[in-house]
């Protein structure tokens, strides 16, 4: 999604810009562009389609000023109008005095612009962006800035982040965000940042706190102002520390952002378990301080919220929730949820999973169950982040800053953050027994250890088979139980980096429909782990599918030697409790998508048409 980055202080600001942009090109854009101001309070802007490598060269064959210290740039993801240069942020106002970046829609702009058209106004782009700075240009011939501001946003209907950087007005930014995605200030050192998120800060400050709906901020070098726009009334805000490190969103010596994401997720995994659970497996979420007691102990069921791969983790908890607690579990995709009208009430606990906690359709979804008073709680990665800010209670996964956009890590933290509240529930709960619940909770302590074993083993074994299978046009991925949505999440894997399309499937559902596809040329993945209980109906699955020639590709546990002989290929994984097992079996999957990928030459860390965080609906 479109990212946004503005700059006020005494460093030059086009290189800070530049930086903060190229942090946060993982969350997918098709163009970019910057505006700044010169001493002399001069405005300058560059904006190109394609890479920004492409503003970066436009920047030095032109005469750009060295010494400019405000300024606002932008990666755009194209919703309104093709990625071409005109379309790139910031927009101008027809004199060129004001610059707007924006991140969301403006939904009427289309009678704003013919509104603004019979008055004079020339736009020069197809995007919607571009009438918010004529509405400005034309509030600010009548008001004084920045009140001028909140009378042009009166008209505006949407959702939207934006940054405003005005000619004569040259000792300010202003923000405001209504709905949509995040804007997160940091405090630096006689400098102020404004962003879409915390990863284009790191590296200047770690004190940082987010705009919520509905607010305007004034940013000077050394000092802010944030209001409520609709009524000037003033806001306070709390300052929050983040603890990534600008290191923990480089590389590191890794090819692409998803494998070095796919390899710390034993680290991941500890960070998020680290204080939660003793050794003994007793758990204590201080998190759950949050919401009664009372509730804690009575509610009635679990509804879970999430979109793409946190869908997919919630689809994980499902299954432990229910086996553990023994209530009903709902999954809802948080875009269908919020639409209808949900039936929730007040002895419901909503769960949101979202790594990001920007996703709008998620965000909004809580907002639903908030308003039908149930209690919300948000499974979520980032801090601070709007989610995070909405929901009654939040557990952090400790996953670091996730840059690549296909989620690796965030998931399997999802899956632990997951049986870490499986456990305290049940513990508040008394339900199972205390010796099993203690049991669960010394595994789970485990899963860093198998998960690193896993992943070294892999990173030998993986790589022919990918060069096997990587031309393939098709997959099938089948699983049972526990392990059908890690048949879901290894199909989506795979289609979002390779573009390869592939389908994930219960495996029980096969001869329902996806059976008439198997042929020599469909490849099937399917996870078949000899110690669950699906394992003979899997094996049977299998069987149908290599009657019909279909390819298969064993997802299997060590020495299953029925498994080895069923199977065309297999890949193996360490025999593990089966109720632990997605945070294993996921693993191949991940590195299988990824070499594969990596054959065909694909874009890993940014994927076409993807966007990290999906902040419009
Ligand atoms: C898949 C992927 C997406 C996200 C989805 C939800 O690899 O990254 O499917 O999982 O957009 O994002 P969050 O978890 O940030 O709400």
């Amino acid at each position: 999604m479109c990212g946004i980055v503005g700059y006020i202080g005494e460093k030059p600001a086009t290189a800070v810009l530049l930086d903060g942009l190229q942090k946060l090109e993982y969350r997918g854009y098709d163009s970019s562009g910057i505006a700044v101001l010169d001493h002399s309070h001069h405005l300058h802007i560059s904006k190109r389609s394609g890479k920004i490598q492409n503003l970066v060269k436009s920047i030095h064959q032109f005469h750009w000023p060295q010494s400019c210290y405000i300024g606002i740039g932008h990666t755009r993801w194209a919703t309104h109008g093709q990625p071409t240069d005109e379309n790139a942020h910031p927009h101008l106002d027809c004199s060129g005095t004001i610059a707007v970046v924006h991140n969301g829609i403006i939904e009427n702009y289309h009678e704003l612009k013919q509104h603004l058209q019979k008055q004079g106004h020339i736009f020069k782009s197809q995007t919607d962006t571009e009438v918010l700075v004529h509405l400005l240009e034309a509030e600010a011939r009548h008001n004084a800035w920045p009140q001028a501001v909140g009378e042009a946003l009166k008209k505006v209907r949407g959702t939207y982040s934006l940054v405003i950087l005005n000619q004569k007005d040259p000792h300010h930014l202003i923000g405001v965000r209504k709905g949509g995605g995040g804007l997160v200030i940091g405090m630096g050192k006689q400098a102020m940042f404004i962003a879409s998120d915390v990863s284009a800060l790191l590296g200047h400050t770690h004190q940082v706190f987010y705009l919520d709906d509905g607010e305007m901020i004034i940013l000077e070098k050394q000092a802010y102002q944030v209001m409520d726009w609709e009524t000037q009334k003033l806001r306070l805000k709390q300052l929050l520390t983040i603890e990534w490190t600008p290191q923990q969103a480089e590389k590191g010596g890794y090819a692409h952002f998803m494998l070095k994401e796919i390899m710390e997720q034993s680290k991941a995994m500890e960070d998020t378990l680290r204080g939660r659970i003793d050794a003994a497996g007793n758990t204590q979420l201080v998190e759950l301080s949050k919401i009664n007691l009372k509730f804690l102990k009575t509610f009635h069921r679990i509804v879970i919220l999430a979109c793409g791969t946190s869908y997919y983790a919630g689809l994980v908890g499902k299954f432990i929730f229910e086996d553990i607690l023994k209530i009903p579990v709902e999954i809802d995709y948080a875009s269908e949820f919020r639409y209808r009208d949900p039936v929730v009430d007040a002895h419901d606990l909503v769960l949101a999973i979202s790594q990001s906690g920007e996703t709008v359709d998620t965000l909004v979804a809580i907002r639903e169950a908030k308003s039908k008073k149930s209690k919300t709680m948000a499974i979520c990665n980032v801090l601070g982040s709007s989610i995070t800010r909405e929901a009654d209670a939040v557990l952090l996964t400790r996953a670091g800053p996730e840059i690549g956009v296909a989620s690796t890590k965030a998931f399997t933290t999802q899956v632990a953050a997951i049986w870490l509240l499986a456990l305290e529930l049940a513990r508040l709960r008394r339900t199972p027994t205390v010796s099993r619940r203690l049991q669960m909770g010394r595994h789970l302590l485990k899963m860093p250890i198998y998960i690193e074993q896993t992943l070294q083993a892999l990173r030998k074994t993986i790589k022919p088979l990918a060069q096997r299978f990587s031309r393939y046009d098709h997959f099938l991925y089948l699983g049972r139980g526990i392990n059908y949505p890690i048949a879901l999440e290894g199909a989506l894997k795979l289609k979002e980096i390779s573009y390869i399309h592939a389908e994930g499937y219960p495996a029980g559902e096969m001869k329902h429909g996806p059976i008439a596809l198997i042929d020599s040329q469909f490849p099937v993945v399917v996870l078949a782990l000899k110690s669950s209980r699906y394992y003979e109906k899997i094996i049977s699955n299998i069987e149908q599918v290599r009657a019909r020639s279909g390819p298969v590709i064993g997802i299997l546990e060590k020495n299953d030697s029925l498994g080895q002989q069923k199977v065309n290929f297999f890949i193996e994984i360490p025999t593990i409790e089966e109720s632990f097992s997605p945070m294993i079996s996921i693993l191949p999957l991940q590195l299988l998508a990824y070499e594969i990928a990596v054959i065909l030459g694909r874009e890993i860390d940014q994927p076409r048409n993807l966007a990290k965080s999906v902040t419009v609906e």
